[in-house]
């Protein structure tokens, strides 16, 4: 196990925005969304919009556990999606995602607005498996468009949209059937919410 702000650098959080998925808990049901951890050198802080799950468990508990992973698919599945308990395993009694290739346990300082802006340090996590592979431009966009997806739905800008549809012409050629899978997932659910297509 590793402990405190030291071990950032182990567990593959750099400066600038980390992408991952936070995992929450409130009355025994888990929650998975992706979320933005911005490092400045040793400070740490995310920004959390209103209206979302992981906003009120954040809230509520104070802290969030940082899931570590490659898994574009999962980052389109938590965006606008909840995950079966399945996809879930417990480390130090913290839910953690089974794919997961690191974790940390983060405790969060918040400051209320409409927007929470948390400073988080790191208390504790640990790596699962180091897994490294080529760079995937699909990969790559599937995140970007899980991105405007979750924007799209909210402000409902058509530029959104149209970004979706061309992030999906070069994902469909340059992803693999996974990426591929994710974003003809996040692409029906937009349509399900929102009877665009
Ligand atoms: C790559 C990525 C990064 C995101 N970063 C943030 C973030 O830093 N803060 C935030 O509030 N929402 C962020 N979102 C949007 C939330 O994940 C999204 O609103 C989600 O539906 C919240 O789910 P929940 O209600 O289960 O918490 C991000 C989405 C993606 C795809």
């Amino acid at each position: 196990m590793l402990y405190g702000n030291e071990a950032l650098d182990e567990l593959g959080i750099q400066d600038g925005i980390n992408e991952v998925i936070a995992t929450t808990e409130r009355a025994g049901r888990i929650n998975a969304a992706p979320l933005g951890i911005i490092r400045d050198e040793d400070s740490l802080y995310v920004r959390l919009f209103l209206g979302t799950h992981t906003y009120e468990n954040v809230l509520t508990k104070g802290w969030f556990v940082a899931n570590i992973t490659h898994d574009a698919w999962l980052f389109a599945e938590t965006a606008l999606e909840d995950l079966p308990p399945e996809y879930f395993t417990r480390r130090e009694d913290l839910p953690v995602l089974k794919d997961a290739e690191a974790w940390g346990l983060f405790k969060c300082e918040t400051f209320a607005t409409d927007i929470i802006i948390a400073k988080v340090e790191l208390v504790k996590g640990e790596v699962l498996r180091k897994d490294f592979r080529a760079c995937n431009r699909g990969a790559n966009l599937v995140i970007e468009a899980a991105v405007a997806a979750t924007r799209y739905l909210a402000l409902r800008t058509d530029s959104y949209f149209m970004e979706l549809m061309k992030m999906q012409r070069i994902i469909n050629r340059c992803g693999g059937p996974r990426e591929r899978e994710a974003m003809d997932r996040l692409m029906d659910r937009i349509d399900s919410f929102t009877h665009k297509r």
